[in-house]
């Protein structure tokens, strides 16, 4: 039994060294993990957090963020005040991340207020992969999530 294992292990990380090799001249690929919007206490204003992966051998650019529910911007918090954020790197094999007090993403003249349990539909404009669109879930007022920060 035990010996017809053993080639298939072989095989296995075979397959998984050719897949590093080639990894590393490959296009941007992004995914979007983590996403939330704790229930904003204000009207027209609300923040937004997600984490992108880029498991791609090419940097790509977050060059802005549309949405239906009003307008949306990339922030970054510098000295504990905010400003917007231009062209947010997400590095090769890198990620790009908006948690709270750091880069957050800064909806304004909300055209509704976000509820908890709705969700809020945003598109990532990325200067490689294009178009990401994302649903941001909306949570409690004091919601933060529970691993990483
Ligand atoms: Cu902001």
């Amino acid at each position: 039994m035990s010996r017809r294992v053993a080639p298939v292990a072989l095989l296995a990380g075979a397959l998984l060294l050719a897949g590093c090799g080639s990894g590393d001249d490959s296009a941007a690929d992004l995914s979007v993990s983590g996403a939330y919007m704790p229930q904003p206490v204000s009207d027209s204003m609300a923040a937004g957090f997600l984490t992108v992966t880029n498991s791609g051998g090419t940097e790509d650019e977050l060059t802005s963020v549309t949405s239906d529910i009003g307008e949306v911007t990339a922030h970054e918090t510098v000295d504990s005040a905010m400003r917007e954020a231009k062209d947010l790197k997400v590095p090769a094999h890198g990620t790009l991340v908006f948690r709270s007090g750091a880069n957050h993403l800064m909806f304004e003249k909300l055209k509704r207020k976000p509820r908890q349990g709705e969700k809020v539909t945003v598109q990532l404009h990325f200067a490689e992969s294009g178009t990401v669109t994302v649903e941001i879930p909306v949570k409690s007022a004091t919601y933060s999530p529970k691993t990483g920060h």
